[in-house]
């Protein structure tokens, strides 16, 4: 098992296909993209997979998602996404995209037994999406929503940030959005990922902020009591249900002691915490003949590592030297 000294444990891996992407979005990159990790630097298909299995068999991981970057940009994601769900016993398998190119993939994604996606939509507004992640893609985003629905990845899940002075007025009409389509919103607190450092905490829309603009348009019931114990909800009925709504608070209402997540970016190095600062290098070890046996004891210990919290209000907080596209979302 993948146990921290808070007795954490972690089931859910989260595996970075690529660091590059063809949207700009201004809460993860600068307008004009970021250095990419050379190819030679990337995991290929079969060591990713080699992973995958060695987590998945043995040491407890019973959910996979692939993320970027943007990982339909990723040639062998179909094969990555078969070759996972027949690994055994079978992890639930998912995707965070921003939706370019889903409407082409969503088919082969789904016969490849990927069980649903996340898309990243944060306007209804092709202008506000324009002015967002500096890609006129809008239309795109929609078809793939669309194409994902069809092809039964469901419940699709829509991941939003909101920013003040961006789209914070967009709270409303994407959840009526949402709800038309059977999607399931999350609202997810802009943290501080961005390469370009530019997150402030004024910026950031709160989770109590989102709430107050949702509850008098609708009727709100926390559903997670259970899980969140005394911890503010982060899921919400609505209007009675079974529709859902999120609501991350990632910084005002930090879930990290409950977190059951580990990290591997597309270079191959084990990250415990999105806000990280230290990395466990798999690569090099897999690379130079590391047995499953020594790959599995270098990820335990990578795991044992992890620090209680992610610390964003502590004044010693340092962001991650690495941005969320070259991490994993
Ligand atoms: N803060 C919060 N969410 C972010 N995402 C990307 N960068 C940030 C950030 N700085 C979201 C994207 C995507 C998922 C991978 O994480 O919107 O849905
Ligand atoms: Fe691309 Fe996702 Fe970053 Fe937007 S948030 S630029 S879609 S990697």
């Amino acid at each position: 098992m993948l146990k921290d000294s808070f007795g954490r444990v972690a089931t859910d891996l989260r595996v970075s296909l690529t660091d590059k992407c063809n949207l700009r979005c201004s809460y993860c990159m600068p307008p004009e993209g970021l250095d990419w990790m050379p190819s030679a630097q990337l995991l290929t298909a079969d060591e990713i997979v080699r992973l995958v299995r060695l987590g998945v068999e043995r040491l407890g991981i019973t959910e996979v998602r692939y993320t970027g970057g943007e990982p339909l940009l990723r040639r062998e994601l179909v094969d990555i996404v078969a070759r996972t769900t027949a690994l055994a016993p079978r992890p639930q398998v998912y995707l965070t995209t921003n939706g370019i190119g889903l409407a082409k993939l969503a088919e082969s994604l789904a016969g490849a037994g990927l069980d649903r996606v996340n898309v990243s939509l944060d306007t209804l507004d092709p202008e506000t999406f324009k002015r967002l992640a500096h890609r006129d893609r809008f239309a795109d985003v929609i078809a793939g929503l669309e194409a994902a629905d069809r092809a039964g990845l469901r419940p699709v899940k829509v991941n939003t940030v909101l920013m003040r002075g961006v789209n914070e007025t967009e709270a409303v009409p994407l959840l009526r959005f949402c709800l038309d389509r059977g999607y399931e919103l999350r609202f997810i607190e802009q943290m501080p990922l961005d390469a370009q450092h530019g997150w402030k905490r004024e910026n950031m829309v709160t989770a109590d902020e989102i709430l107050a603009m949702l509850e008098p348009e609708f009727d709100l019931t926390p559903d997670d009591l259970e899980e969140r114990g005394s911890a503010p909800a982060e899921r919400y009925l609505v209007d009675g249900g079974p529709a859902r709504v999120g609501v991350i608070g990632s910084v005002t209402r930090p879930f990290c002691a409950a977190c059951d997540r580990v990290r591997l970016t597309a270079d191959g190095q084990i990250r415990n915490c999105l806000f990280a600062t230290e990395e466990s290098d798999l690569k090099s070890a897999l690379r130079a003949g590391a047995t499953d046996d020594e790959l599995a004891e270098r990820w335990i210990a990578a795991v044992r590592g992890k620090r209680a919290g992610h610390g964003i209000d502590d004044p010693s907080f340092l962001q991650p030297s690495r941005p969320m596209s070259a991490i994993g979302g």
